[in-house]
């Protein structure tokens, strides 16, 4: 969508007195307080890819990306007749991001991490961020600094040597819980489990519950391993959000934007509107958040999802919120699942696919179902308009409602509803 631009203005220049950015270890600086809408300084922005919208007042951030999303359906003649709702902004369009996932590296200095400079793999070393989680940028950093304290190998992505490869790191807002996953190229080393103590001791005062190790022994740009294994603490952290409780594993998918997921699964059940004795399958279901939802809303779920541990997480979450009864969890691929659930008779389906949409299959197999009543949450604009133009083969396309996922950068997430027609 919109084109990065540089933010170096006067206006949001640090202001004199405001502390410079910090070297590892060192707390991160505070860029702008929370809930400014203001452009906001950073000194990564322009090369690091994390955000591209932090030059623009937020107001003008949404509604420009709002009118994106219009114009692309308004060039697809399939959606002539679809709505385009309000978009649903953030009140908060900073700190917001509670899950991290970086990469490590080594300069002449010692350790880096930060994100890939764009269409690179040349790491921006991070020294603040406007958009992570506080605690989060702060056990980053602290990590980067006890990987040159410890000795710690990093993984050289040419040489396919070293350990460290990723930190993972996500917090739960509502139970304030946070839990640190390590990716690393061999298991079992002495210098991670140095590493995985010295982070759990001195950050556990602040919420965090464990630390794992991810095992990643492959030449690959995917970022977490098939194998976990628990070094400090507990692995899965828990999150109260919306009057349920949540279980997740760090390797599992999550909502980056708690307050605007839940802005945004609000929607995707006033869409589905009465949900009353319904049979609604939940594809692509993560580890529940929507189908704990769609059970506790009087539906009959089948949450279908690929990732085991996800799968293993949503299912104690039913048995918590005492919504065994009417929900089960399919550990399948989305094609096969849907088969599966659609044996027994479904009147709504959910979709939250992976950023590259549906497989054409799928839709076919959903069109063909006697389905009266779908929505579709998207985190790709492009692919949903692809998506949106094959099902209307079988079902009109109402409304799109564009949610603002991932405030200061050029993301927009979308959820749509589509009835047969
Ligand atoms: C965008 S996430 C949505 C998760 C969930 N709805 C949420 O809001 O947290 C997509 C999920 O689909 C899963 N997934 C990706 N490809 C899949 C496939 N082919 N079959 C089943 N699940 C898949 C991923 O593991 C991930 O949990």
């Amino acid at each position: 969508m919109a084109k990065p631009r540089r933010n170096r203005t006067s206006k949001n220049r640090p202001h004199p007195g405001q502390r410079s950015a910090p070297g590892a270890g060192q707390a991160p600086v505070e860029m702008a307080r929370p809930g400014t809408r203001e452009p906001v300084f950073c000194p990564h922005f322009g090369p690091c890819g994390g955000c591209q919208h932090l030059d623009m007042h937020y107001d003008a951030e949404v509604a420009r990306k709002a009118r994106a999303l219009e114009e692309m359906v308004r060039a697809e003649p399939g959606l002539k007749d679809a709505r385009v709702l309000e978009p649903l902004a953030a009140a908060e369009p900073l700190f917001y991001r509670i899950a991290l996932k970086v990469p490590f590296g080594t300069s002449q200095l010692g350790p880096t991490c930060g994100f890939f400079r764009p269409g690179t793999h040349s790491i921006v070393d991070l020294r603040a961020c406007a958009i992570q989680h506080p605690l989060l940028t702060e056990i980053l950093l602290r990590a980067r600094s006890l990987s040159a304290e410890l000795r710690v190998p990093i993984y050289q992505e040419y040489r396919h040597s070293g350990l460290l490869r990723h930190l993972l790191g996500r917090v739960a807002p509502g139970t304030g819980q946070a839990l640190v996953g390590l990716v690393v190229r061999k298991g079992g080393a002495p210098p991670i489990r140095r590493l995985a103590q010295a982070l759990f001791e001195e950050f556990r005062p602040r919420g965090l519950i464990g630390v794992v190790e991810n095992v990643n022994p492959e030449r690959t740009n995917l970022v977490a391993g098939e194998r976990s294994k628990r070094l400090c603490g507990t692995p899965i952290l828990v999150e109260e959000q919306d009057g349920l409780r949540f279980r997740s594993s760090i390797t599992s998918f999550v909502q980056v934007n708690a307050a605007q997921a839940a802005a945004l699964f609000a929607e995707v059940l006033r869409q589905l509107g009465d949900l009353a004795g319904r049979h609604v399958c939940d594809l692509y279901s993560g580890f529940g958040p929507i189908a704990l939802r769609l059970a506790r809303a009087g539906a009959l779920v089948s949450a279908i999802e690929r990732n085991r541990e996800a799968v293993r997480d949503g299912a104690a979450a039913a048995d918590e919120n005492g919504l065994r009864e009417r929900m089960r969890f399919l550990a399948a691929d989305a094609l096969a699942g849907l088969r599966r659930a659609a044996s027994g008779g479904i009147d709504a389906l959910v979709v939250d696919p992976p950023r590259r949409g549906l497989q054409e299959p799928l839709i076919d197999l959903i069109c063909d179902l006697p389905l009266h009543r779908m929505v579709y949450v998207s985190c790709n604009p492009e692919t949903h308009l692809r998506d949106l133009a094959l099902l209307a083969r079988a079902f009109d396309v109402v409304e799109l409602r564009p949610v603002d996922l991932f405030p200061r950068t050029a993301h927009l997430e979308v959820v749509t509803l589509l009835e047969r027609r």
